[in-house]
């Protein structure tokens, strides 16, 4: 009797930490342990690594900001290079806060990423209230885009210059400026892009290739028809807002099935929610904690297999759970915790980044 008490608990201790059982030919258990690529830490990636940054966050919290510094490559902005927060009205713009984002990725030799041009979700009240003809929505159009990627030309190194242009139909999404501008909006708006900063790298960005079939294969054939049409695209960005109930195998099918248009592939909104049904009372608990850092592992691991020319890094949104945009579900989407400690998902990504 003594026997069994002591061995129950150190059981379940080996199966909490360790990565995954598997059973013998003989039906007895093994454990596998993936190998962590040693590396000290996310600067050292094989790809570079990000995050969606605030400058309000940067100002005031120090352990976000050193979080950021100490494992970061890459970073974006969450809101602050959106239309609603950029323009004004027309012609007028608001700097600031895109001004203060870009010097402190520059200053920190951080790859910039531009988050977003055109998103059917951010339009200022001027843009759906504009009345004019098609033409005069494709110079307001314009006139927006070559500002933007103009005034920062050379220090911005990428933009999402389409962003959720495919509906859960799988058909392209109603927006204004599929209304007043047609289906060419977007052909126009890469175009745009393109001509105000020749070697910026133009990314058509979207959510959802990880659950839905119908959602992959238009975002496929969308980006296929640009190519053929020779658009100035060079990436799909996949958003990758995923549950922890995720498979490995949803997540290689969405990357994979992208990276067969030969494009850049940039998994640019990566989080991994505990808690996606929103339950109030949810508890977090260590088994959670162990699926999430398989979840991230899956994610990284697939980018690795990609050709080295079309890995265009993971970005995280956000840095860590306390300023996750999923956080007050209550949830526990990130790899820092909310004291900005590693949790086990960043050894999921060491797990995923490590090459024989
Ligand atoms: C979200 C931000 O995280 C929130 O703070 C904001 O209120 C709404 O937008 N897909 C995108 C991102 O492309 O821009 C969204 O960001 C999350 C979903």
């Amino acid at each position: 009797m003594k026997k069994i008490f002591l061995i129950i608990p150190l059981a379940l201790v080996l199966l909490v930490s360790c990565d995954r059982e598997e059973f013998n030919s003989d039906n007895s258990i093994a454990v596998v342990e993936y190998p962590l690529a040693n590396i000290a830490s996310l600067k050292e990636a094989p790809y570079p690594i990000g995050g969606a940054l605030t400058p309000n966050n940067l100002k005031n919290n120090a352990a976000y900001k050193q979080t950021v510094i100490n494992e970061m490559t890459s970073m974006t902005s969450e809101n602050a290079m959106k239309m609603a927060n950029i323009s004004r009205g027309r012609k007028q713009y608001f700097w600031d806060d895109v001004d203060y984002l870009v010097n402190f990725g520059i200053e920190n030799k951080m790859r910039v990423h531009g988050h977003t041009l055109i998103w059917h979700n951010s339009t200022p009240a001027w843009i759906t209230s504009f009345v004019g003809t098609k033409e005069d929505w494709k110079l307001i159009m314009k006139e927006y885009i070559q500002d933007v990627v103009g005034r920062y030309k050379g220090k911005i190194k990428s933009w999402d210059v389409v962003n959720e242009v495919i509906d859960d139909n799988g058909v392209l999404r109603e927006s204004v400026w599929k209304k007043n501008i047609g289906e060419e909006f977007i052909a126009l708006a890469f175009q745009y892009a393109h001509e105000a900063d020749p070697d910026a790298i133009l990314f058509y960005n979207e959510y959802g290739h990880e659950y839905s079939a119908a959602r992959r294969l238009a975002v496929y054939q969308l980006a296929m028809k640009l190519k053929a049409e020779n658009v100035p695209i060079n990436g799909l960005g996949l958003q990758m807002h995923v549950p922890v109930t995720r498979s490995e195998a949803d997540i290689r099918y969405a990357i994979f099935s992208a990276a067969k248009t030969g494009f850049k592939i940039h998994v640019s909104e990566l989080d991994v929610a505990l808690n996606p049904s929103l339950n109030k009372s949810f508890v977090l608990t260590n088994e959670l904690l162990q699926q999430q850092k398989d979840v991230y592992r899956y994610a990284a691991k697939a980018m690795m297999e990609l050709p080295v020319e079309q890995q265009y890094g993971i970005t995280f949104w956000g840095v860590a759970d306390p300023n996750s945009f999923l956080s007050s579900g209550p949830d526990f989407p990130a790899v820092f915790d909310f004291t900005y400690k590693r949790k086990p998902a960043y050894d999921g990504l060491l797990q995923g980044f490590y090459k024989k």
